[in-house]
């Protein structure tokens, strides 16, 4: 089977641990690389939630590479109402066995992209976009050198989640998402306008509960978690999974519906930081990036669970 090579760059938050245990286990995927960020909380533990993840799935073969703290520009900000103060839902954190790798993310993304054949490693973006503006700031070559960038950002038809028009990752740095939509990397966004239609149901989640073995486990205790946050603070019975969906894109693009566009970001005002103005109005052979407009939320926890189930 032909492996795609992936970095993961992402501020585990209790959705992108999901998406992390589902690549982890994915025999499609080569994860050369864990990156975080400062988002959902603070580096230090998202880079610690990275780890304990990955011991988890049992794949301590796979560097953690701590990164920015910070937004390029803005203040940080959380998010830990939806994800717990330590960023795993009601998983008790824990020191990990094997530690850090590094905390270089930038450096480790840039060598990695540049030690591989162009076009041959993915990256799957899942928090906001601030490593990855680095390394491309760093090293403008890897924009052309990267395969696809699945970012899971931005909100078009949906509308925000953090304001009235701006989805959390986009918001959380602005300046990082517009810089990284106008470096020449082909990016394929996972905003809102998909994520929502990818929902925890109470039979998705019982089914990935009744998988067994430590990894589902974990899943199931984050999905649950956030189906309580969700209930409680927006009112939804069945919360979105948002970052998981950049994941099942690259095992089954058939899960998902793409249209070309272009992508500018909002970094003027306070009220509409990180609205993302996606046109379609464009030529498609020319379009420098991809929309996700549709998703099969279904087929995405049948995925997720056959994907945990067979690495149990
Ligand atoms: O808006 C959803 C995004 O914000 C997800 O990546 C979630 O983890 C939070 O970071
Ligand atoms: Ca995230």
């Amino acid at each position: 089977m032909r492996k795609q090579a992936l970095i993961i760059d992402c501020d585990p938050g209790v959705d992108d641990a999901v998406g992390l245990q589902l690549a982890l286990a994915a025999p499609e995927l080569e994860v050369l690389a864990i990156t975080t960020v400062g988002g959902n909380v603070p580096v230090a533990k998202t880079s610690r939630n990275a780890r304990i993840v990955r011991q988890v799935a049992g794949r301590e073969d796979v560097p953690v590479f701590a990164g920015a703290a910070r937004p390029l520009v803005r203040a940080p900000a959380g998010a830990g109402e939806f994800h717990g103060a330590e960023g795993l839902g009601d998983i008790r954190p824990f020191e990990p066995d094997a530690p850090l790798d590094g905390d270089d993310a930038v450096e480790a993304i840039i060598d990695i992209v540049r030690s591989r054949p162009a076009g041959s490693v993915a990256a799957a973006v899942m928090g906001p976009m601030t490593n990855l503006a680095l390394a491309i700031r760093k090293a403008p070559d890897i924009a052309g050198r990267l395969g696809p960038v699945a970012v899971m950002g931005g909100a078009r038809a949906e509308g925000g989640n953090i304001t009235a028009s701006a989805e959390f990752n986009v918001w959380a740095d602005p300046d990082a998402a517009a810089e990284v939509f106008h470096s020449g990397a082909k990016v394929v966004a996972f905003g809102l306008d998909a994520t929502h239609q990818v929902r925890a149901t109470e039979e998705r989640i019982a089914r990935i509960e009744a998988i067994g073995g430590a990894a589902a486990a974990m899943a199931a205790s984050t999905l649950r978690f956030s189906q309580r946050i969700e209930r409680e603070i927006v009112g939804w019975d069945a919360a979105p999974l948002h970052d998981p969906c950049t994941v099942a894109w690259l095992m089954r693009p058939e899960l998902f519906r793409l249209r070309p566009c272009r992508i500018e970001v909002e970094t003027g005002s306070d009220l509409t930081r990180g609205h993302t103005a996606v046109e379609f109005r464009v030529d498609a052979a020319e379009a420098p990036h991809l929309w996700a407009v549709a998703a099969d939320g279904e087929g995405v926890f049948d995925l997720i669970a056959e994907t945990l189930k067979a690495a149990a």
